[in-house]
């Protein structure tokens, strides 16, 4: 392990076992409705999950199950229509969007389907972008995001645009941006969901090692089964709850 890798977690569980890490997020009851044209759509109806320092949950569904939905609830996207997130023992439903805002930038990342870069910044620009947006960048934190970069398998790639690099590559540098800030857990929806299999197989792989290695929770939705079964925990979506299988 690198020192930068180490040094990333320090902050977290060693993750030995799961079972008895503590619990980093956890939802009760969680509700979700979209009005449209006056009609109630209830989308979840009773959501209850909880994830542990260290631990990797997959979630899947039919497609408009809800999946989305709940991981941006989950990661402060979203505010719910009943029911409770604990982040950290932090009650999200009960903060301000700034608080919230903070709460997200200092502890969750949040990987896209479709990757979410800003075209018009470099792709380390773009990895540094949750620090930015708190803070002034200062050169250990711009080292620690090239070091990122290059663990990601894009050393020569950090002055690089989105718009100049392929789609495994512009993932890739989605999953260094989620990670940077050494979050306590990370949140993927379908992250390769866009990506052949030979590439989504690649970029994954990276991915689960990084994870194993700074010991960061992950939700991750997904369709595939094989993706699923990379996971410590397994959730099906369906009728507006999970349950675990
Ligand atoms: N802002 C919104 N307003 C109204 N309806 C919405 C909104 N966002 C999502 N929905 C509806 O909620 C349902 C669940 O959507 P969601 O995107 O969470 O599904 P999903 O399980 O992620 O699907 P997929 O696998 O296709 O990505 C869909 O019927 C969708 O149309
Ligand atoms: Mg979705």
């Amino acid at each position: 392990m690198s020192d930068f890798v180490s040094n990333m977690s320090d902050n977290v569980n060693s993750g030995d076992n799961v079972n008895t890490a503590e619990v980093v997020l956890s939802c009760k009851d969680l509700h979700k409705s979209f009005i449209q044209g006056g009609v109630e759509l209830k989308i979840l109806t009773g959501v209850n999950l909880e994830v542990k320092a260290g631990e990797t949950v997959s979630i899947t569904g039919s497609s408009g199950s809800g999946k989305s939905t709940l991981l941006h609830l989950l990661a402060g996207l979203d505010r719910v229509t009943r029911g409770e997130i604990l982040i950290k023992g932090s009650n999200l439903t009960a903060l301000s969007d700034n608080q919230i805002c903070k709460i997200r930038n200092q502890n969750l990342g949040f990987i896209y389907q479709f990757h979410h870069l800003l075209p018009e910044f470099t792709a380390l620009e773009n990895v540094l972008m949750p620090i930015m947006i708190y803070k002034k960048v200062d050169v250990a934190t711009k080292n620690h995001a090239i070091e990122l970069l290059a663990r990601m398998g894009l050393n020569n790639r950090a002055s690089h645009f989105p718009g100049q690099l392929s789609g495994g590559e512009r993932q890739r540098v989605a999953i260094a941006r989620a990670v940077v800030n050494n979050p306590l857990l990370v949140f993927a929806d379908e992250p390769t969901g866009n990506l052949d299999n030979y590439t989504s197989n690649k970029v994954l792989d990276i991915f689960f090692e990084l994870q194993q290695e700074l010991k960061t929770s992950l939700i991750i939705v997904t369709h595939d089964t094989e993706v699923a079964a990379k996971t410590n925990s397994h959730y099906r979506l369906h009728n507006g709850m999970v349950r675990e299988y």
